[in-house]
């Protein structure tokens, strides 16, 4: 078997790749930019509004893992149009390419954030979702009814695979870990708007991408799944966890802001009981885990600069 992956270059995508190479499936990278984390990946450079590239870059594929998006809500907002059409007109292309190539399966990463709007604590597949505030949002439920059109009108194989907040190695330096991971390393204070009270269900990034892998199992053909962490992890319990693992950091707090997403709890009790998907990974020793990843990170940098200069100086 050979997937297609396209963001395979991005943060979740290097980690399915690197699930499907555990597995010795084959793999071909579909991003605009050259992934950079490891050397043996076969490598199609390409835009998601490229029809006819996309379309080359699916000879001998079998199933496509579609992660490349514009996936910071923070960019979506800055620039909606732009977003609206890798995320969007991205998606019709890949599902169209599909359908007009031997593969037999899309794999769709949606997000959980389709659920922000809905009424109830909890909720899972099944809770009827309403119109999203968010456009980031707006651009990812279009591609899930893209996926679920294409696979009712062509009989294109879709799996739709909404994710929770990913944190671990590779993660984006904005997101709410890694920031609070650089301000504790560089001895700054962590801030908590109000009690840090409201709570999310973090993924640790591995564990959802064996999600990803497991979504290969034919049970998973023509349905959505949460993959999602098991436990509530308040944005206190982030910081107490960061300063205990990173030590003599202090917590700081600051007026909550009006309207803070309170949170739901999601389930991923379909995935458990049809995948046999289970996150692994605790909260601290994911944690742990991207502390330890960040850390080298800065220490190679640093030690490729010092290179540098040591080689300048004669
Ligand atoms: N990170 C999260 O918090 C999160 C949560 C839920 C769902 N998701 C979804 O998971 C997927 C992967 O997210 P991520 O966090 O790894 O994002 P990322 O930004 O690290 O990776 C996205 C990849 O898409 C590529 N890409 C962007 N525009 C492209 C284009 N025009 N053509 C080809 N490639 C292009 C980028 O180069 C990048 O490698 C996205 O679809 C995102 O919406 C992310």
């Amino acid at each position: 078997m050979k997937a297609l992956m396209t963001g395979g270059a991005g943060f979740i995508g290097s980690h399915v790749v690197d699930k499907l190479r555990d597995k010795e499936i084959e793999v071909r990278v579909y991003d605009m930019i050259m992934p950079t984390y490891r050397k043996d990946i076969e490598y199609y450079q390409g835009s998601l509004l490229d029809l006819d590239a996309l379309r080359m870059a699916l000879d001998g594929i079998d199933v496509i893992f579609h992660l490349g998006a514009i996936a910071d809500v923070k960019d979506v907002y800055e620039e909606p149009h732009y977003s609206e059409a890798i995320n969007v007109r991205g998606t019709i292309n890949v599902l169209e390419a599909a359908r007009r190539s031997e593969a037999k399966k899309v794999i769709y990463a949606s997000t959980t954030w389709v659920y922000s709007d809905c009424s109830g604590d909890i909720v899972d597949e099944t809770t009827p979702l309403s119109p999203p505030s968010h456009l980031y949002t707006a651009t990812k439920l279009a591609s899930e009814y893209y996926c679920l059109a294409y696979s009712k009108l062509y009989d294109l194989g879709i799996t739709i695979l909404r994710y929770g907040i990913p944190y671990g190695p590779r993660a984006r330096p904005g997101a709410v870990i890694p920031a609070f991971v650089t301000k504790a390393l560089r001895g700054e204070p962590l801030t908590i708007a109000g009690e840090g009270s409201q709570f999310r269900q973090f993924i640790y990034v591995e564990d959802l991408a064996e999600g990803n892998v497991l979504a290969l199992k034919s049970i998973a053909k023509n349905k959505i799944y949460n993959l999602d962490g098991k436990d509530k992890i308040t944005i206190k319990q982030v910081a107490e966890t960061v300063q205990k693992l990173v030590g003599g950091v202090k917590i700081e707090s600051v007026p909550a802001r009006p309207g803070d997403f309170s949170g739901k709890e999601i389930s991923s009790e379909l995935a458990k009981k049809e995948l046999g998907w289970e996150p692994k990974v605790s909260f601290e020793e994911g944690l742990r885990r991207y502390i330890e990843w960040h850390k080298k990170e800065e220490e190679e940098r640093e030690s490729k600069w010092a290179q540098i200069d040591e080689s300048l100086k004669s």
